[in-house]
């Protein structure tokens, strides 16, 4: 093989966190063919197998992966008309860049999410008011149990909140191109849908801005939030939100809004999103806020952002242990405050909450 091939490598430096042991052997492929004949030679002779993309919501433990890990490192953006593909390698605000130069609305708000390509599906990245299961028309990937390559379209693809049918079969898919329908609305973006978002721009939901405006807002907004990768700012040193937001039912939802009254008096309204039938989804970061930790919450190496609570970050010094250890202290005191268990969004390699 001709792919770039390692042992004893360290993976901390692949990951947006900078945390975690080395794998016993890293490959590099830069084509599907590559991809694939790794992981094959990997299920043949039985070797674990860990998947690394843009590394940005990984929380890999500090002894490492006993096993192959498998760094997708494959390029491509073809636009043809208002269908993309994209190669899962791909970085993905690269490509959210060169859809809002080609004037095609659809990704212009999930500008500034690190990572690549080949993970937006998997846990259906989505932000202000975007996500990508309203855009991908069909998943290409290499079926672990089929041994073969499969086109999953979308209405296979299980999508719901930062959820898909690739992250509840987590060993069976690896994700190879990934296809996009965008709109041309001459220029201009999707609706806005986000309220944050539709204020900063001084227009209303369900308005239409330049495509450019659109990501230059969202840009600034995750920046102000500590959400865009930035070396010298340890704030970014993260996994952007380490916590999905909590869906409650209505039961549910009735007893922590008995809870909210009675730990902060009567009138204070949780945030409340609808999420389907019988479905409200709250805030993590409100959460956290008001179980105690607030911005910048910590001592240690691993601290919460000093601009959103809801990222937990590596100061610089931190192992995966620090990290882990504030973690659980996060889910313990929201826990103790309200009654509800945080779940962490980043995957865990050898480690768990
Ligand atoms: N809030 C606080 N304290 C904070 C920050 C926020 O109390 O420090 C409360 C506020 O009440 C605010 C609410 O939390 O109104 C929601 O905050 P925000 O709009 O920042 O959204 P989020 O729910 O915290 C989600 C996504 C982000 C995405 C933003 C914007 C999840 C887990 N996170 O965050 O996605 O960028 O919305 O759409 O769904 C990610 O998944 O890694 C991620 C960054």
């Amino acid at each position: 093989m001709h792919v770039q091939e390692l042992q004893d490598a360290p993976l901390a430096p692949l990951t947006t966190f900078r945390l975690g042991g080395p794998a016993t052997r890293l490959i590099t492929a830069t084509t599907d063919d590559e991809v694939i004949a790794a992981v094959r030679e990997a299920d043949d002779s039985g070797t674990p197998l860990l998947l690394i993309g843009g590394g940005s919501n990984l929380v890999i433990g500090d002894k490492g992966f006993e096993g192959t890990a498998l760094r997708i490192a494959t390029r491509g953006i073809a636009l043809e008309g208002t269908a993309l593909e994209l190669a899962a390698g791909e970085v993905w605000t690269d490509a959210v860049a060169r859809t809002v130069e080609a004037g095609l609305a659809g990704i212009e708000c999930l500008a500034g999410i690190p990572g690549s390509a080949g993970a937006t599906p998997i846990q259906n990245v989505g932000a202000y008011g975007q996500e990508v299961s309203s855009t991908i028309t069909e998943v290409v990937a290499y079926d672990r149990r089929t041994r073969e390559t499969v086109v999953v379209p979308n209405a296979d693809c299980a999508f719901s909140y930062r959820h898909s049918r690739f992250k509840a079969e987590p060993e069976r898919f690896v994700v190879l191109r990934v296809r996009f329908a965008l709109e041309d609305a001459s220029g201009l973006s999707a609706p806005v849908r986000y309220a944050e978002t539709a204020r900063a721009l001084g227009v209303g939901p369900g308005d239409r801005v330049p495509l450019a405006e659109a990501r230059e807002t969202v840009l600034e907004l995750r920046s102000g939030k500590g959400m865009v990768l930035d070396a010298e700012d340890h704030d970014t040193w993260s996994a952007g939100s380490f916590f999905t937001n909590p869906i409650l039912t209505d039961e549910e939802f009735a007893v922590f809004y008995a809870r909210v009254a009675e730990r902060l008096g009567e009138g204070v309204n949780p945030p409340a999103y609808p999420a389907g039938e019988g479905r409200t989804k709250t805030s993590a970061a409100w959460l956290i806020d008001k179980s105690g930790f607030t911005k910048g919450y910590g001592t240690g190496p691993a601290r919460i952002s000093t601009k959103h609570t809801l990222a937990l970050t590596n100061r610089g010094a931190a192992t995966t242990e620090d990290l882990l250890a504030l973690a659980r202290e996060v889910v313990a005191g929201v826990h103790a405050a309200f009654g509800i268990t945080l779940v962490n969004e980043p995957v865990t390699v050898g480690v768990s909450l």
